[in-house]
């Protein structure tokens, strides 16, 4: 079962595909995550990144598909996978079909979480980042146990660098100029997006999205 997690910067797509992930033993594939990561250790990958993102820019398409073509390889043919904001634009969704068709595999399932902007750069605005184990929590909503502190592995949390509000703005517009059309594409394309609504509290969009899951064929189940 491949799934992809759709929607706008800071609608919970990460939050909630941790948790599915977590709770079902799914593999969780975030291009972000991966991102941040290359970044961190200074990969060429990171160093060819770090200015689009810092920008609230996407990434070129061709090193994201470079990306996931290693993650899909490493994961194997029986994995259950969850890709968290990826694809972000036509190019990937066409390059992504080509990859999971080489391995005999297609997108089974897509999810577009939905929240209004105003509760988004609520959101992102209260986002605090562990930027050793990349767990995420919200100064508003879900803080950490010490003010500060990850609860997970005891470093400081830290405020993403493209969380700055000049920076959230670009990033929404960039939402609307090239992923969005992905909703179309997949009406069209297949398979027709579930609509979640993420403006409720995240332990109601999980037991929504759990439900929506698990009523898809090819199942939610573990
Ligand atoms: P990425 O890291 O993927 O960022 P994003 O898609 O903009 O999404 P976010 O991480 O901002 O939000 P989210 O929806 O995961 O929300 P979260 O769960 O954290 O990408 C960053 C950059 O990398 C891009 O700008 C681009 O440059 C590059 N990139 C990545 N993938 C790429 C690709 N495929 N192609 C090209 N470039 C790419 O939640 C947000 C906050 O809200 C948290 O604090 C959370 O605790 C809180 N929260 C979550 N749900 C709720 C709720 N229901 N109620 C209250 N609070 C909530």
């Amino acid at each position: 079962m491949v799934t992809i997690f759709l929607g706008p910067p800071g609608v919970g797509k990460g939050t909630q595909a941790k948790r599915f992930a977590d709770d079902r033993g799914w593999a969780h594939v975030s291009t972000g995550d991966l991102l941040r990561q290359a970044r961190r250790e200074g990969t060429p990958l990171g160093r060819q990144a770090q200015a689009f993102m810092d920008a609230g820019e996407l990434v070129p398409d061709e090193l994201i598909l470079g990306l996931v073509r290693e993650h899909l390889d490493a994961l194997g043919s029986a994995a259950r996978v969850i890709f968290d904001g990826f694809p972000r634009t036509v190019p990937q969704a066409e390059g992504l079909n080509d990859l999971l068709a080489g391995l005999s595999r297609q997108v089974d399932a897509v999810v577009l979480f939905e929240a209004d902007d105003e509760t988004l750069i609520k959101r992102i605005a209260g986002r605090r980042s562990c930027p050793h184990c990349d767990r995420v929590y919200n100064v508003h909503f879900t803080p950490p146990a010490r003010e500060g502190v990850c609860d997970a592995c005891g470093h400081a949390l830290t405020h993403r660098a493209d969380d700055q509000a000049d920076t959230v703005r670009r990033r929404l517009e960039v939402y609307r100029e090239l992923t969005e059309p992905l909703i179309g594409y997949y009406e069209m394309e297949g398979p027709r997006p579930v609509r979640i609504d993420a403006e409720r509290p995240v332990a109601d969009v999980q037991a929504a999205l759990g439900r929506a899951l698990d009523a898809h064929p090819g199942g939610g189940g573990s």
